[in-house]
């Protein structure tokens, strides 16, 4: 087996990632997560040029590729859709081209629109990896929590995993189901009727329509982000009727002490979960932001890897 390669030289979804791709993501992000030293630079990077091009907001997606990016030695080259020649009308393809003309060859893409990663990743030689296009995929967001529960619990294979809340709407959502029935765990998922998908069958979960049967069920809860601004009116009677049936609060643990809970954020508390839930140690939601940063060098040192041995096959074609 080749250990640090993968299948593909770019990420879109979660389906590029085969269960042999995923292992050696996580063993290569337990390597920097053991060897990390703020300051002490891997040069897995060397001669890249990262472009971290989000054209809608974030926080811990951009800081943390940027500092993994950073701390593999690459250059990086940060694009803000809102400052730029975008607002004077030149299109999404001619603002990449202008980027690509200054010699970055790895794209790491939020945008608002689904597919806008696999638009740019067919009219660039480069590699594109999605940080998160509309409500289709956010890959990194599924491999970091993949990551967290296998180090916090040993082991994913077999797992009960609910995802409680706005299914419909999340990108999260999706990428985690494909992450996680790749690796063998079983997955429900509970939400009011209104924020499921239509076909809910077709992804290879289960429905659980009462979140304390659900709580009951699983081992570990994904509680997602309400996604106000991707959803239409008229979907829940109220907030407050959403978060007295859906939100997770500090009653759900005293009566479920081991509960693993995990959110990807940014969390609205008071609708998601109450606040109070942080004081219990087996709530992840830092330590996922932390294992973004690791997680997310893994990725990019073993794209750097793929793209150089594509590189190198191609090169030998002409040596022959
Ligand atoms: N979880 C996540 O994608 O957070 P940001 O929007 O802050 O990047």
């Amino acid at each position: 087996m080749d250990k640090v390669t993968l299948s593909k030289p770019y990420l879109l979804d979660s389906s590029d990632l085969t269960k042999e791709d995923l292992y050696k993501i996580f063993h290569r992000a337990d390597f920097f997560m053991q060897n990390f030293k703020v300051g002490n630079k891997f040069d897995d990077l060397k001669g890249f040029i990262v472009a971290l091009a989000f054209f809608e907001d974030s926080t811990r997606t951009k800081l943390s590729f940027e500092l993994a990016a950073k701390s593999l030695s690459a250059e990086i080259f940060s694009f803000q859709a809102k400052s730029s020649s975008l607002s004077k009308g030149e299109s999404i393809l001619d603002t990449f081209k202008t980027i690509e003309a200054m010699g970055v060859n790895i794209y790491v893409v939020r945008h608002g629109s689904s597919g806008i990663p696999l638009f740019l990743q067919n009219n660039t030689d480069g590699s594109v990896i999605n940080a998160g296009d509309g409500k289709h995929e956010h890959p990194t967001q599924g491999l970091l929590d993949a990551f967290t529960i296998i180090r916090k619990l040993g082991r994913i294979e077999g797992m009960k995993i609910c995802i409680v809340g706005d299914i419909l709407h999340s990108r999260v959502a999706r990428s985690n189901i494909q992450i996680l029935n790749t690796l063998g765990a079983e997955v429900a998922l509970c939400a009011p009727g209104t924020l499921l998908p239509f076909y809910p069958k077709e992804w290879n979960v289960k429905i659980i329509d009462n979140l304390d049967d659900a709580i009951e069920w699983a081992e570990v809860v994904m509680a997602l982000r309400l996604q106000r601004e991707r959803m239409e009116s008229g979907l829940l009677p109220t907030m407050r009727e959403f978060s007295n049936y859906y939100g997770i609060n500090i009653e759900h643990f005293r009566r479920k002490p081991d509960l693993v809970l995990m959110h990807p954020g940014p969390v609205n508390y008071g609708l998601e979960l109450d606040y109070l839930v942080n004081e219990y140690s087996n709530v992840m939601i830092q330590t996922q932001v932390t294992h973004g940063v690791f997680v997310r060098m893994a990725l990019l040192s073993l794209i750097g890897k793929t793209m150089n041995k594509e590189k190198n096959a191609f090169a030998n074609l002409f040596d022959m």
